[in-house]
């Protein structure tokens, strides 16, 4: 019988336990941890990223600032945001939406993120410090997955467990982050150039797919009992939802779900955890100062 890894109810439980250390913190005459968010030009999902971990910071009792930039800003004034915020002793951290219109250069924009605010753990000096086990920011993705993984006692010690996609903000440093000591998995990392993928899904006892496209594993990729990390999120019409669309995942649920022994719904499974993640981290960065 597959089991569910419940990132819905495990984040609530999670922000109870922030919220509560927040309380505690205010009630001994402290000011409350600030996340401040960056989001430049008008697109959908970004729109609703943010709004999401705004009403999430408001939760747990953390206060919140949102600069929304038009689509024309230059790359210059952008630099010159972010400066303010490096600088700003009443913003603990801050994260800068993903993507960026066009003809700003994303990396220019994350390198220029002061390291110690950098809650989304994008920059190179915490991508850098993760790779080498040091203390740093985790990005809130991968991070997610672990705590889901960690709270659910999954074993993970010798499994081999094969990673779909090699983005910054997720396969890279899943990849890493489970190899490493504490997970102890032995890790394939697959991309669009890897030949024999569906082979190579086989082989997995965790699955964690994180490839950008709608239900792209399918149930002669899986085998039986494994364990299905689905990162994806997709809008897809609906004519019988309210809001004219549903969300769907990198996997196809319908057929997959009952190979596995467990597995992240989608909605409601790795999404969560991945907003949780930014509160913990900004809660950590908040004690560090
Ligand atoms: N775009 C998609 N995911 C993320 C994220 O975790 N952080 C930021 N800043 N942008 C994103």
């Amino acid at each position: 019988m597959v089991q569910l890894l419940d990132g819905k109810a495990m984040a609530l439980q999670i922000k109870d336990e922030i919220a509560n250390e927040v309380r505690n913190l205010t009630a001994q005459g402290h000011r409350a941890p600030h996340l401040a968010a960056v989001i430049v030009g008008e697109d959908g999902a970004s729109k609703t990223y943010v709004a999401n971990k705004e009403k999430a910071s408001h939760e747990v009792g953390f206060t919140s600032s949102v600069y929304r930039m038009p689509e024309s800003t230059t790359e210059e004034q952008l630099l010159e945001t972010i400066a303010f915020l490096n600088n700003d002793p009443d913003i603990d951290g801050f994260i800068v939406q993903l993507p960026l219109p066009k003809h700003i250069n994303e990396q220019n924009i994350i390198n220029a993120i002061s390291p110690d605010k950098d809650v989304d753990g994008f920059t190179p000096i915490n991508i850098g410090r993760m790779v080498l086990g040091e203390e740093c920011f985790v990005p809130a993705t991968p991070m997610g997955i672990c705590t889901l993984l960690k709270r659910y006692n999954i074993e993970t010690a010798g499994k081999h467990c094969v990673v779909l996609g090699r983005s910054n903000i997720v396969g890279t440093p899943a990849a890493n982050l489970l190899s490493r000591k504490g997970f102890d998995c032995t890790v394939t990392m697959c991309h669009s150039k890897t030949k024999n993928l569906k082979e190579l899904c086989l082989q997995a006892d965790i699955l964690v797919v994180a490839i950008g496209k709608a239900e792209f594993v399918t149930a002669d990729m899986v085998k039986d009992g494994a364990v299905l990390v689905d990162v994806g999120i997709h809008r897809v019409e609906d004519a019988t939802k309210k809001n004219g669309y549903r969300v769907i995942g990198d996997v196809k649920h319908s057929e997959v779900d009952a190979k596995c022994s467990w597995v992240t719904p989608v909605p409601g499974g790795v999404g969560p955890l991945t907003i949780v993640s930014l509160l913990e981290n900004t809660l950590k960065a908040y004690k560090r100062r």
